[in-house]
């Protein structure tokens, strides 16, 4: 028998600016909640619509200790990085970087969508690297929107997009360093789902369009609020309201490891953050070639 998670708390995305002045919605970091264990960050770029020559992207930085996990859903992003890796995300596309020991890359507006203007809309998430794995080798997976596995329920009211973990009997594509689940769920108005999520995971919805309602409670909540589950069952309710509800279901198990964070950096001790500024500083990270 499975019990629904209740709602702990829900926290409000904070608008603002990141990299060469892009919009983002961001639940956290902010001054109500610092990481969500082992996630360290969650940023829903715009959606905003920009005129021709107008849009935004973020030029050359780097990353050391962790993982960026990008998924467009509208406009396009052209990235490039320091190991000679080009590519560009298009919509429904998912870009799962291990930065591991170091990465210098660029995230900028692909130029033919720069020139012509449209609407930019995406979500990039900072997935921590337990101690073991923080000075691996980069790695990309590389996952045009065909090849994420997708599912529906047999009324086809619920169809998920399964990016990391496992919904509706599919198994995602990508692998992760510890276990994450990453579910992109769509519920037609009045549908509702119920996903098993193991009890050792941590997990939250965020909601980016229509009004649900969650958890055993069902209460109410509309977009652009997280929803932190607590840690009382072993599944979690998502239903739809009047509307069609398109919401992102994450979580993982906690790494409950110390966290100390620099700006592109995330590292277990001050010292491994010096040694990291100092590494990119000295170029060890690499450069991109321009
Ligand atoms: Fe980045």
């Amino acid at each position: 028998m499975t019990t629904s998670r209740t709602i702990r708390h829900t926290i409000a995305a904070v608008r603002t600016l990141e990299g060469g002045g892009f919009v983002v919605h961001r639940p956290f970091p902010t001054r109500m909640l610092m990481d969500f264990d082992p996630f360290l960050l969650l940023d829903e770029m715009g959606p905003i619509d920009y005129a021709p020559g107008e849009a935004k992207g973020a030029p050359d930085h780097p990353h050391r200790g962790f993982e960026t996990v990008t998924y467009m859903l509208e406009g396009s992003f052209a990235h490039k990085d320091s190991a000679g890796h080009r590519g560009v995300l298009r919509p429904g596309d998912v870009q799962w970087m291990t930065a591991g020991a170091g990465v210098v890359h660029s995230e900028m507006p692909d130029p033919a969508f720069a020139r012509a203007g449209g609407r930019v809309h995406g979500l990039q998430l900072w997935v921590n690297l337990p101690r073991r794995d923080k000075m691996i080798e980069p790695r990309y997976q590389e996952m045009p929107s065909e090849r994420i596995p997708t599912a529906s329920t047999s009324d086809g009211k619920v169809r998920v997009k399964v990016i990391a973990g496992e919904a509706l009997g599919v198994k995602a594509a990508i692998e992760t360093r510890t276990p994450i689940l990453y579910q992109h769920f769509t519920l037609q108005p009045g549908a509702s789902i119920v996903q098993p999520v193991p009890s050792a995971y941590r997990v939250f919805a965020y909601p980016l369009s229509g009004t649900g309602r969650y958890g055993d409670e069902q209460r109410e909540i509309g977009a652009q609020r997280m929803v932190i589950f607590g840690d009382d069952g072993d599944a979690v309710t998502l239903s739809a309201g009047d509307e069609p509800l398109e919401v992102l279901l994450i979580g993982g198990v906690p790494l409950n490891e110390p966290v100390v964070r620099h700006g592109p950096f995330v590292m277990n001790t001050e010292d491994e953050i010096r040694q990291a500024i100092v590494d990119y500083q000295a170029g060890r990270m690499g450069e991109i070639a321009h």
